[in-house]
């Protein structure tokens, strides 16, 4: 058993989920890893804001990208030095921190046939201010080898939640969501599903100037407006063939102001929020009807698993399956992620691949991630 830090960034853009776990190579089930402590740490508004500016186009895009990458990483290594505060341990006794990064752009296969995924991201300055061996940019591998990047997580649901003669799914709503398909006979499956929490985030923001529609109080308020419901889900990237993953290079604000424009009449702002949340419900339910319809158990992580609107509407269109939290299965749903970032580092220290072709669709299974050593 060795100790590793996992720190997760996501495209939600809410701030930094760490665990400190330690985990026992190769071993499946909960009690192959115990997380000792978990840290949250909010980004303040401005990083968010130049996070944000990031995504999309802009002038002198270099040298902000690499500031925000800095500032990133000391929110990161504040967060290291509470774990490690809250587990009494000193630097020398992690074997090493998985660090996501912050996704900026996503385009895998594009352009050049080989394309980009960016996690904004200082390795060097992270083992700097940390003094731990630090694993970070674990997406780019599986892109070089013709994958997607994403998701990476599945491997981890698969160690984590996979029953034993049970076909299970995992839902991750994050920013986007994501769906792992873990079947009781045959390989594990996984894709990202939809838009997850970013479109109704960036309606809340606007609207309501709230990050965030808690537990979904005011989706819960409004009606659901069908050709705005149709229009949404007309999205060609639901009905692509797996593997496929998406960001906010397509879920944006430009995207969901076209589709408001192309209807006839102006919806009400609160109509519009119901109407974001059925979407994401319907992304993840019809996707799973269509690739794992024997699924009995759908476990849900990510902050989206605390929208109880959005999980009610998830149940309501799986009524012959069980719709829960990952909390339920022994993981808290904000600890997931960082949890699979702490697993990967420690795929990468025992040069053991991360990634799951039948996942990403790269041609192999790969060691990921570029190592910045403490010292
Ligand atoms: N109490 C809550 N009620 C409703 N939504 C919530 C609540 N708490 C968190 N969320 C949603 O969860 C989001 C954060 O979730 P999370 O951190 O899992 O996403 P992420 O950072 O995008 O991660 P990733 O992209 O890796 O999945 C918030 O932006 C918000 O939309
Ligand atoms: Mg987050």
């Amino acid at each position: 058993m060795s100790l590793f830090i996992g720190l997760m960034s996501g495209t939600s853009l809410d701030g930094v989920d760490g665990v400190l776990a330690e985990l026992d190579p190769g071993a499946r089930g909960p009690n192959a890893m115990r997380v000792l402590a978990y840290r949250q740490a909010g980004f303040p508004d401005e990083l968010r804001a130049r996070l944000l500016r990031l995504n999309s186009r802009g002038d002198d895009e270099l040298h902000h990208a690499a500031l925000a990458a800095n500032a990133l990483v000391r929110i990161y290594a504040e967060v290291v030095d509470a774990l490690l505060r809250q587990s009494t341990l000193i630097p020398a006794q992690v074997r090493a921190i998985g660090a996501h990064g912050q996704t900026v752009r996503h385009r895998p296969q594009e352009f050049d046939g080989t394309g980009y995924t960016l996690q904004l991201m200082n390795g060097a300055l992270l083992a700097e201010l940390s003094g731990i061996d630090v694993v970070c940019d674990l997406r780019s591998r599986d892109v070089a080898a013709g994958g997607q990047g994403a998701p990476l997580v599945p491997a981890l649901h698969d160690a984590l939640f996979a029953m034993p003669g049970e076909d299970v799914a995992v839902l991750n709503l994050g920013g986007i969501g994501n769906l792992t398909l873990l079947p009781a006979e045959g390989v594990v499956r996984g894709f990202d599903c939809g838009p997850g929490n970013a479109l109704m985030d960036l309606w809340s923001q606007r609207h309501q100037g709230h990050a965030y529609d808690a537990q979904g109080r005011w989706a819960a308020t409004g009606q659901i407006v069908m050709p705005l419901l149709q229009r949404l889900l007309s999205e060609p990237f639901l009905r692509r063939v797996p593997p496929k993953s998406t960001g906010r290079d397509l879920f944006n604000a430009a995207w969901l102001d076209t589709a408001l424009q192309d209807m006839a009449t102006t919806v009400a702002t609160a109509d519009v929020q119901a109407t974001l949340a059925e979407f994401s419900a319907r992304a993840a339910a019809d996707a799973l009807k269509l690739h794992a319809p024997r699924t009995r158990r759908l476990l849900v992580c990510g902050g989206g698993a605390f929208n109880d609107h959005l999980m009610q509407r998830l149940a309501t269109h799986l009524p012959d399956m069980v719709v829960a939290s990952s909390a339920l299965a022994g993981v808290p749903p904000l600890q997931v992620e960082a949890l699979a970032f702490a697993w990967l580092a420690q795929a990468f220290v025992s040069r053991q691949p991360g990634n799951l072709p039948a996942v990403t669709g790269a041609r192999g299974p790969r060691v990921l991630g570029a190592f910045y050593p403490a010292s």
